[in-house]
């Protein structure tokens, strides 16, 4: 459909069908018309009948069959019979889910997370969705908020090189194509950091620790052409995102060129008049429309104020149409004035949802995510001896994660399967009682039987971790250690003298420092989603050497947090030892328990030799990495620079590229990296994305902590030039 039957479509809307358009809301609110359902503060709102049927776009509903029947319904009844938009939460899977985006981010493997967001999109499509609300590229430093689960961590460059590879994946060249579907990128701005790790927090800092650290992955994702983007619910410099013309009309709009669908967050509209912002839902409606929101989702601020607003002169029918005119540019993109079904089939959904191809990415994914934290000889297991298995996670396919779309726990395998499927009667398991749903927040104490139990097998698994149902959103925790009775449990297994293997479920890194020194071995598994249990399987028994890196600093104890590698230096670095009165603790160091880009392998690799070369004007690093040990396997080579002095303070090191490499046995190579400007640059006090002119360290290494480092000097423009 051409732009102008989009301007006619428009043009002949009522204001009311026009702010209907501009409203989200879900299918028991306008099409089962159940109110009781409702949650929070749509409760509150009452929608007439005509209004319900020119609703603009739907929540949360799948199934291909629900969603033709649906839509058909709809363009039955509506007067222009504009198709229906369905949105939903396809975080990191629809029914093959995938590794929590956190563990995503571990695989340092862009590639590998655009072919699970492809699986995904294939079986998200098929049942019928448009949109999904993901990527989430909040950047975090702070594991006491729930949701650093759905975010790949605590790097710009890390973060924006997922964020784009999951939109790529989602809609591939065009999101109109089968198997694909439109990305919403999420939640702009800075959700990522809310004051003390509290869910829907304050979020306060400088513009340019916002500019340098929080922005740039929502910008890579939309570099990647994400077509919509998601409002956050937090204020970013004393005013809510979701009427922030900083945030969506210069920064979005303006500087980065944005020109798809702004959608507000849950009721975000309607929650600036708590921001005290806005007076009433007037207010909050105009501040909304002068911003540019073109979606209020799940409230009904627009449906009841645009009106007034108008006759009252407050906002214009030009902002109106804008939005207006850009959902429906969506709805086109997608192709669904041709076909407003697009994608949804009742027998490609039997094909391919949790089809073995999806699993197999899954299990792929699931492998490379998972990081070997510790390992003093006990993995991966010897071929011989009875295995112990333990632990709340041991025997429950609850290992999806929050935000699991339709995953099916009931079907996923659980670890005791998996390794019984390899170990066979070796394997021994005991005290195996799952978290209980809404029940106590620990498992039943059952140490002594697990002992009794486990007595002759040399090697314990403790499957132990937070349940799923403590990440995600509204999950936030001031304590990340693991419950007493597990540590309990580990105490117990080690004071008998067993090696204890720990293998750790969660969306968050935990507080592990209390159990550590009584773990032989650390396997850090997250939620590794459907096929996860393969997955550990496939590492604990050595069928897998493992690879992945941490993506979020794990710190000692909570009173660190934040602790995170990008940090700046202060006036009294903690390195001057000689002086008390230097930047740290009394009791703890600053230095994390595992920091950023960490993680073992089961074999050795060294990195070194980094030299620089400045020929034909190209700066590049190039260092060597050899695998020194018996087997072959996976490394990341990482590159952090370091700005020596600046106009304002620059981190200590910054990741600007790595490189995921697999070598054999005693091979090495050389790897490349080319240094651009815009790897040296940053904003400026002035706002200004610049570079300046003098000293850098350039580092390489296998980790955020251990590089190698060579100091140059890049002269300006001219001089380098003369
Ligand atoms: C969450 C969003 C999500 C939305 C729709 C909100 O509560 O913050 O991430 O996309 O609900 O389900």
């Amino acid at each position: 459909m051409d732009r102008n039957r989009i301007l006619e479509l428009t043009a002949d809307m009522t204001l009311e069908e026009k702010a209907m358009q501009m409203t989200q809301l879900s299918p028991d609110m306008f099409y089962h018309r159940c109110p009781s359902n409702l949650t929070g503060p749509l409760r509150e709102w009452r929608f007439e009948d005509e209004q319900l049927q020119e609703i603009g776009s739907v929540l949360g509903p799948s199934g291909a069959a629900y969603l033709r029947k649906l839509q058909e319904d709809y363009l039955e009844t509506s007067r222009q019979k504009i198709p229906l938009l369905f949105m939903s939460d396809v975080i990191h899977g629809y029914v093959t889910i995938m590794p929590i985006p956190l563990a995503q981010g571990c695989t340092f493997n862009p590639k590998l997370c655009e072919e699970a967001a492809e699986a995904v999109a294939r079986e998200a499509s098929a049942a019928g969705l448009h949109v999904t609300f993901s990527p989430m590229a909040d950047l975090v430093r702070d594991p006491r908020w729930g949701r650093v689960m759905e975010s790949c961590g605590e790097d710009p460059c890390l973060n924006g090189r997922m964020a784009a590879a999951m939109v790529r994946g989602y809609q591939g060249e065009d999101p109109a194509d089968k198997g694909r579907i439109a990305a919403c990128v999420k939640h702009f701005a800075a959700y990522g950091q809310p004051e003390g790790g509290r869910e829907y927090n304050t979020v306060d800092m400088s513009r340019g620790v916002l500019r340098d650290f929080y922005l740039p992955a929502y910008r890579e994702a939309i570099k990647a052409k994400a077509a919509l983007v998601m409002t956050s619910f937090n204020t970013v410099e004393r005013v809510p995102a979701s009427c922030s013309k900083l945030l969506l009309r210069r920064i979005l709009r303006q500087e980065w060129g944005f020109d798809g669908v702004v959608i507000s967050d849950y009721a975000a509209v309607e929650e600036l008049m708590n921001h005290s912002v806005a007076a009433d839902a007037l207010e909050a409606g105009e501040k909304s429309i002068h911003a540019g929101m073109d979606i209020e989702m799940m409230s009904g601020v627009y449906a009841g104020s645009l009106k007034t607003l108008l006759e009252q002169g407050r906002i214009t029918e030009s902002e109106i149409d804008e939005c207006v005119i850009r959902i429906l540019e969506l709805k086109n993109k997608l192709g669904l004035f041709e076909n407003p079904w697009k994608d949804a089939d009742e027998q490609e959904e039997k094909k391919v949802i949790y089809c073995r191809e999806h699993l197999e990415t899954a299990r792929k994914a699931a492998r490379e995510s998972m990081v070997l934290l510790k390992n003093q000889g006990a993995l991966p297991l010897s071929d011989s001896g009875q295995v112990g298995l333990a632990g709340p996670f041991a025997c429950t396919g609850n290992l999806l994660g929050g935000w699991h779309c339709e995953g099916r726990p009931e079907n996923t395998r659980t670890l005791g399967e998996a390794l019984e499927e390899k170990l066979g009667g070796r394997l021994v398991t005991a005290m195996t009682q799952p978290f209980s749903w809404g029940g106590d927040r620990d498992v039943p104490d059952m140490v002594e039987e697990a002992a009794l139990g486990l007595k002759d097998c040399e090697v314990c698994i403790v499957a132990a971790g937070e349940p799923e149902w403590e990440t995600g959103e509204a999950s936030s925790k001031t304590n990340l250690r693991l419950s007493k009775n597990q540590e309990k449990l580990i105490h117990a297994l080690h004071e008998a003298g067993k090696r204890v293997v720990l293998v750790l479920f969660s969306g968050r890194p935990l507080e592990i420092g209390p159990v550590l020194e009584e773990c032989d071995a650390v396997l850090q598994a997250w939620f590794p989603g459907s096929a996860g249990a393969d997955a550990a399987a496939d590492i604990l028994c050595g069928d897998y050497n493992p690879s992945g890196r941490l993506s979020m600093s794990f710190p000692r104890n909570v009173g660190q947090i934040p602790v995170y590698y990008n940090y700046y230096n202060t006036g009294r670095p903690a390195e001057a030892k000689a002086d008390s009165y230097v930047t740290g603790y009394r009791d703890c160091p600053n230095s994390p328990l595992f920091p950023f880009g960490y993680g073992l392998s089961y074999t050795d690799f060294t990195c070194g030799g980094l030299e620089i070369s400045r020929e034909g004007g190209k700066l590049q690093a190039f260092v060597r990495v050899r695998n020194t040990g018996k087997r072959s396997g996976k490394t990341v080579v990482q590159l952090y620079i370091r700005d020596v002095s600046a106009s304002v303070v620059r981190p200590m090191k910054e990741l600007k590229d790595f490189r995921k490499v697999f070598l054999e046995p005693g091979e090495e190579i050389r790897v490349e990296f080319t240094i651009t400007e815009d790897m040296l640059s940053f904003y400026n006090e002035e706002e200004k994305w610049v570079w300046e002119p003098g000293e850098f360290d350039i580092m390489t290494g296998l980790d955020s902590e251990q590089v190698e480092t060579r100091r140059i000097v890049v002269p300006a423009q001219a001089d380098r030039e003369a």
